[in-house]
């Protein structure tokens, strides 16, 4: 089969990686790919190829059997709907679908049409309006921009004047452009983070890994927000009864609620949980695998990736039993570039890189990089690398990963030093 992969970082890295191992793949092509995706021997199309209109007119011409789509952009353009209409075979949310996670106000009311718990909220575009509404509770308060605003759009205020700031910058000073012409406000909910993931196609879901990410900055989860640092799985709270739980309660009612309301969800849904006193509850849905929760568990994965995804993207799950994985666990550290998440310093090189690869059990994958002229690879995002490794149990997978990340030679970078953490004590 001939696979066109949509994106170019680390999860969609780890898609290729994964992808290459199916005896049916014939060809993989990457709009646009990266460094780390060539190496696998993938056709890259480039930036230049790989804006939306050069994506639909290649698979217009070139009709690849499956079309995977790995970020949250893409599909809120609505690159489905439309590689679709050519009768394409695509694995990704249509745009109706994707409003899941562009846009938080439709998932917020969309819970509450289906009882999926969560937290209470409040819309507003009036900022007098949400800052009146802040009496009503005490701190921290959440505020969120309403759209798409790739993870920083959120504020976890710690004071009324910290919270009166975030509303203004969003409404105000428009810090998020269209993403903030609504405010989201949400109840507080304290307890431990989990990504969830399901595998679906439209009617169908099959739960598809949970993973434990870390989103702050710096050790000790300090510093700001961002994409993630590292995550490891599998998740040490979610039991199997609590995975029965999320799917019955959070999962199931969305794909179901999803199709009744006629913008059936086809993909991967990532429930990010919030677990307090045993029970889930959806901080937000996204419409795409997380990453760095991707690179992290299809290392663990014991499956042809390539026949799942046609699977799903067929509609044809039904009867599919639960899904086989290794035994042990798996770590991923994400190597960011100085200066990440404000500023990150781009163009520093990275030497080490294949010796980090050789080190046992350790799987690289490239996030934010691009080779020069004379084949020297630099940085060419925040997010740089993520160095995964599995192993028997959590602390050998994390020894692995940073005995891996500590052979990249590369001081324009930082990673974090205590990913698992929370498992590990
Ligand atoms: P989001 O972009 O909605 O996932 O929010 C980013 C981060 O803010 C989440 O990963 C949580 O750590 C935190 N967060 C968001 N909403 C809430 C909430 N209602 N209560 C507590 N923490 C939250
Ligand atoms: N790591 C979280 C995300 O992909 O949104």
């Amino acid at each position: 089969m001939k696979v066109l992969i949509v994106g170019g970082g680390g999860r969609e890295h780890a898609l290729a990686w994964k992808l290459k191992q199916s005896p049916s793949l014939t060809q993989l092509v990457c709009a646009p790919g990266n460094p780390g995706m060539a190496d696998l021997g993938a056709q890259l199309l480039g930036s230049g190829e790989a804006g939306h209109e050069h994506v639909v007119a290649w698979c217009a011409q070139e009709r690849p059997d499956l079309v995977v789509i790995g970020p949250e952009g893409p599909l809120a353009l609505g690159l489905t709907d439309r590689l679709t209409k050519l009768g394409l075979l695509v694995f990704g949310p249509s745009q109706a679908a994707a409003q899941l996670e562009t846009s938080k106000s439709y998932c917020k009311a969309f819970c509450a049409r289906h009882a999926i718990p969560t937290a209470g909220y409040a819309v507003f575009e009036d900022a007098p309006r949400a800052k009146a509404h802040l009496a009503t509770s005490g701190p921290p308060f959440v505020i969120k921009a309403d759209g798409l605003a790739g993870g920083k759009g959120v504020v976890i205020a710690q004071s009324y004047t910290e919270a009166n700031a975030a509303i203004d910058e969003i409404l105000f000073l428009r810090k998020f452009g269209s993403a903030g012409q609504q405010v989201v406000i949400e109840e507080f909910m304290p307890g431990e983070e989990v990504s969830v993931f399901a595998l679906c196609d439209g009617e169908r879901a099959l739960f598809l890994g949970a993973a434990q990410d870390h989103k702050r900055a710096f050790d000790g989860d300090k510093g700001p927000n961002t994409g993630g640092m590292g995550a490891y799985a599998p998740s040490s709270i979610m039991t199997p009864a609590l995975i029965d739980e999320t799917m019955r309660t959070i999962i199931e009612p969305a794909l179901g609620g999803m199709r009744d309301e006629g913008n059936p969800f086809c993909g991967v849904l990532f429930a990010g949980l919030m677990i307090s006193e045993g029970k889930p509850r959806l901080i937000e849905f996204n419409v795409r695998f997380g990453d760095p929760e991707c690179q992290t568990l299809l290392p663990l994965l014991e499956e042809d990736l390539l026949g799942l995804l046609v699977t799903a993207a067929s509609g044809k799950l039904h009867g599919r039993a639960a899904l086989r994985w290794k035994p042990g666990a798996s770590a991923t550290i994400v190597l960011a570039a100085q200066g990440y998440p404000e500023s990150p310093l781009l163009g520093s090189v990275l030497r080490g890189v294949a010796l980090a690869a050789q080190a046992h059990g350790v799987t690289v994958f490239h996030a934010g990089t691009w080779r020069d002229e004379d084949g020297a690879l630099r940085a060419a995002g925040g997010r740089v690398l993520g160095i995964n490794a599995i192993g028997a149990n959590l602390q050998e997978a994390l020894d692995r990963a940073y005995a891996g990340a500590r052979q990249v030679d590369w001081p324009g970078g930082y990673f974090r030093n205590d990913i698992g953490w929370r498992a590990l004590h």
